[in-house]
Order: structure tokens, then sequence, then C-alpha cells
């Protein structure tokens, strides 16, 4: 997957404005308030599996997040982002991976994901997936994890996704990840198109 992953997403990040992406939001709503209903404290490390050129880096910086790592498979993605931050994003480490490939070289104590791991679509994938999240994510951690909801669309990008639930995510992660709190959310495409999420966080028990 690795070589024409890498490919289709560095294609699309090369041709397209930040704001023309369908996963594009100004301000990443949901995640940040999961962040804070966990009342994660600014200590806290994080990762954003498959982060692309979000906006979300930027607005844990802001709110005085200093260990945060961004992890993608497109290297024009995160080029992207960390020119958008300039300075500011100084400390940011930025790491050009597959998730599913990667072999992590620490833990984190937040690992999040919108919108990557539901182009998991085989079984092997999803397992080698769950295996560095097992790795890199520290016992008691968080992982928020958000994917298209069962009625949501069945492509994004043009490639097709696996479509969740929190039970049908928490199946996946299996029992070393206990389920903390699920919400739905509507995500409006810069088109103007409605898209159903489920964001879904677990805590990293065993
Ligand atoms: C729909 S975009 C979402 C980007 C970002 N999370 C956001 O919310 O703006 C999906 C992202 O996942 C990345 N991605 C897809 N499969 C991946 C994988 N196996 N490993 C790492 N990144 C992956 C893509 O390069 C892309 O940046």
């Amino acid at each position: 997957m690795t070589i024409e992953g890498a490919n289709h997403w560095d294609g699309v990040y090369a041709t397209k404005s930040e704001t023309e992406v369908s996963w594009f939001q100004p301000i990443a709503g949901p995640s940040l308030e999961l962040v804070d209903r966990l009342a994660i404290p600014t200590s806290a490390s994080f990762i954003d599996v498959g982060g692309g050129s979000s906006r979300l880096v930027d607005a844990m910086l802001a709110r005085g997040f200093r260990d945060l790592t961004v992890l993608d498979l497109s290297a024009v993605a995160l080029a992207a982002a960390e020119k958008r931050l300039g300075r500011a994003g100084d400390g940011v480490e930025w790491i050009v991976a597959d998730a599913t490939e990667w072999e992590p070289k620490r833990t984190w104590d937040v690992w999040h994901d919108r919108a990557a791991f539901h182009f998991l679509v085989t079984d092997d994938g999803r397992q080698a997936y769950v295996r560095r999240l097992h790795r890199a994510l520290a016992v008691g951690g968080h992982a928020i994890i958000a994917t298209f909801a069962l009625d949501g669309p069945e492509k994004c990008s043009g490639l097709p996704v696996r479509r969740y639930d929190a039970l049908g995510l928490s199946t996946v992660l299996g029992d070393a990840f206990a389920l903390v709190t699920t919400v739905d959310r509507i995500h409006v495409t810069p088109a103007g198109n409605n898209q159903k999420f489920q964001f879904s966080v677990f805590r990293r028990t065993a």
C-alpha cells in the first residue's frame, strides 16, 4: 500500500489547495472539543496520525501543547503544514510514514486520527494499525479516532472506506482499549456537502 498510497495522497495535496480538499476544516472543532472534554493537560504528548495538512496542530500549539507529532503518508501534506506554521512549528515532529508499517520509537499520551483509519479496508491493514496503536500509546493514554459514520459516505478522496460506530471500532481495537465516549458530528465540506462522522475516544487499559 505504501508506494501507491503515498503517490495518491501526494498527488492530491500537490494539485489541490488546502481549502479545496473535502476534509478541510478551518478549525478542528470536534477533536478540540474532545481534548477539552477529556481535560488533557498541555504537558501531554500528542500524535496526529494521518494528520495531513490539518490545522489541528496549529490549534494545539496555540493551546500550549509542546510535544506534538504529525504522521502522514504524504510528505507533500506535511511540508505544507510545516510551511504554514513557520517558526511556530519549530518543535513539531513530522513523520512521513505509513501508519500500518511504521515502527514507533516512543510512546504518546494521546493518539488522534481523523479520517485516516477508515481507509484501511483489509483485516491485515487494520490489525497492523492496531498493533502500532498498542505500541505507541502509553497505558492510560487516549486514542481519539474519527471515521465516517455507518451512514456516512462510502468513499473519500476517490478511495473506498470502511464506516464505523463506536461498537464496530471497539471490536477492531480489541480488549486493551476501553470506550470512553463517542459523539456524532456532521462535517460540511468546502463544496457544501454534509458528511456524517463518528468520533470515539478509547483509553488504553492494558
Ligand atoms: C481524509 S485525509 C484527513 C487528513 C487530516 N486527518 C484531517 O482531518 O484534515 C486522510 C489523510 O490520511 C493520510 N493517510 C491515509 N492512509 C494512511 C496511512 N496508511 N498511513 C498514514 N497516513 C495515511 C492521507 O495522506 C491523508 O493526509
